[in-house]
C-alpha cells in the first residue's frame, strides 16, 4: 500500500527533495517575519474574498485575523524561525487539525491557486525562496488530500461495523 507520502509526490508532482528543499537553507532568517505576515495575509485575504461559496465556506468557523496568525506561525517554525506555533498551540499535527474539513483534491487546487497568487504578489520573498515555498505547499496540500482520503475510509468501515451489529445492542 502507497504510504501518505508517496501519495503526496505522486499527485503533487512534486519530488520529496524538491518538497523538502525549504530545509536547505534557514528561510526565516534569510526573509524575516514581516515577509511571512504579508504572504498569509495575501493568501487568506484571497480565500475568504474567494468568489467560490464552497471553498470560502470551508473557512467559515475561523476568523480571517486567527487564519492568518494560525499559518504564518507555522510556516515561521517549520522554515527554520522560532517555535511560535507550537508554544501557542502544540504540535501541528496537520492531518488532525484538518480532520474537520473537506480537504478533496479540488480544495487543494484552489488553495495552491490562491497561495501561488499570494506568492507571485508579494515582493519580499525572492524568486528561489517562492520556488522552494511553492513546491513544499503542493506536496503538503497532497499529503492532506491523502489523510483526508484515509479518513473517509476509517468512517465507511465503522459505519459497516455499526449496520452489521445485531439490532437489540
Ligand atoms: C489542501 C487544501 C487545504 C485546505 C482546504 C485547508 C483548510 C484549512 C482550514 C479550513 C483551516 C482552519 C483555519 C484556521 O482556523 O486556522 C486550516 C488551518 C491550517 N492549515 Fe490548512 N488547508 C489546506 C492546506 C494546507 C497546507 C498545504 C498547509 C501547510 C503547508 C496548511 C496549514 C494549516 C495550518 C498550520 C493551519 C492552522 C491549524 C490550527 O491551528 O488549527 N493547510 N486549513
Amino acid at each position: 500500500m502507497q504510504s501518505l507520502q508517496q501519495k503526496a509526490s505522486e499527485w503533487s508532482g512534486v519530488d520529496p527533495n524538491d518538497a523538502f528543499a525549504i530545509d536547505e537553507t534557514n528561510l526565516f532568517e534569510k526573509l524575516g517575519l514581516q515577509a511571512f505576515i504579508n504572504l498569509s495575509t495575501n493568501f487568506y485575504n484571497r480565500v475568504y474574498d474567494d468568489e467560490e461559496e464552497w471553498f470560502r465556506s470551508i473557512f467559515s468557523n475561523s476568523s480571517k485575523e486567527d487564519a492568518i496568525r494560525n499559518q504564518y506561525e507555522f510556516f515561521v517554525q517549520r522554515m527554520g524561525g522560532p517555535p511560535l506555533y507550537s508554544e501557542r498551540k502544540g504540535h501541528p499535527a496537520l492531518i488532525g487539525r484538518h480532520r474537520p474539513f473537506p480537504v478533496t483534491h479540488k480544495a487543494a487546487d484552489r488553495w495552491l491557486q490562491h497561495m501561488q497568487q499570494a506568492l507571485d504578489s508579494v515582493t519580499d520573498i525572492d524568486e528561489d525562496s517562492k520556488t522552494k515555498m511553492m513546491n513544499f505547499f503542493r506536496h503538503t496540500a497532497f499529503f492532506l488530500v491523502a489523510g483526508d482520503e484515509l479518513k473517509n475510509q476509517n468512517q465507511s468501515v465503522a459505519c459497516k461495523h455499526a449496520a452489521n451489529k445485531p439490532a437489540a445492542e
